[in-house]
């Protein structure tokens, strides 16, 4: 297995192994250099859905995504898929995935099939670092702070005009959190679901979200990933956040994505 990183912030090119066929041992490394690097890619993966979960289940738990329906006969592999006519961009703001469950994801995986001729890149953000850059005053004042997180502001409206009434799931997270397993701490508020933090005034709450947002946008904190088809990101949506571009119209890019379960953040 040879290990390429491909940005000072986070990111590594895992080359020479099949997500087909893995070993016990490559799986651990393959974890190893995850927990390090935050995002692994794979090149050349070109992986039926069966190979695809069997990867998955090595290395956590499926879970189906929220209100996506998963493909035919695999609920927890869901299509990202951008149509030449389509206007709406899955995943277009830094985000780390579905914050506003209580037990947000571990991870997510994004196999793609099809890729536009140019653009369509990932961006990813390394969120240990947007924590270490803080100056130590704004790190005590986050210091035990919580916030919402809140799925409305995505979903309210999508799914047709009938979701009058509608609760849509929300969830109350640390500021900053304690990843499992590295035991290192991160930012966890992104631009996509965190809508006020506990115990401040709505002022208050925007201005230091605002600030925290600008700052995990830092292009230092970041890596850019080019798709092929068979490439696959591998993200720990724990220390990482991520944003789709969407620079490729009128073009198709169509993926597959799967999403690993996690725990309550602390
Ligand atoms: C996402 O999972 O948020 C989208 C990732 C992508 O399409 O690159």
């Amino acid at each position: 297995m040879e290990i390429r990183r491909i940005a000072g912030a986070l990111g590594a090119e895992i080359h020479g192994v099949s997500l087909g066929k893995l070993s016990q041992s490559e799986t651990d490394e393959i974890r190893r250099v995850w927990l390090e690097n935050l995002v692994v890619f794979f090149r050349d993966q070109e992986l039926t859905p069966e190979q695809y979960m069997a990867f998955a289940k090595r290395v956590g738990q499926p879970i189906p995504y929220p209100f996506v329906r998963g493909i035919e006969g695999f609920p927890e592999i869901i299509e990202v898929k951008k149509l030449e006519h389509e206007k709406v961009n899955f995943g277009g703001v830094w985000h780390s995935d579905t914050t506003y469950l209580e037990q947000p994801p571990m991870a997510s995986m994004l196999l793609a099939r099809e890729v536009p001729p140019a653009g369509g890149d990932t961006l990813f953000a390394n969120m240990y670092l947007a924590y270490d850059r803080l100056s130590e005053r704004i790190r005590a004042l986050l210091d035990g702070m919580t916030a919402i997180h809140d799925g409305e502001m995505l979903y309210r409206g999508r799914y047709g005009s009938d979701d009058a009434g509608k609760v849509y799931p929300r969830a109350e997270h640390p500021v900053v959190r304690t990843h499992p397993v590295t035991g290192r701490k991160c930012l966890y508020v992104n631009r996509f679901f965190t809508t006020r933090i506990v115990g401040l005034s709505k002022i208050e709450s925007d201005g230091l979200l605002q600030m925290l947002f600008r700052h995990v946008e830092t292009p230092e904190f970041q890596v850019r990933f080019r798709w092929q088809p068979g490439s696959i990101a591998f993200w720990d949506n724990r220390c990482a956040q991520h944003r789709a571009l969407w620079d490729y119209y009128p073009n198709r890019r169509y993926g597959h994505r799967v999403t690993v379960a996690g725990d309550k953040p602390f």
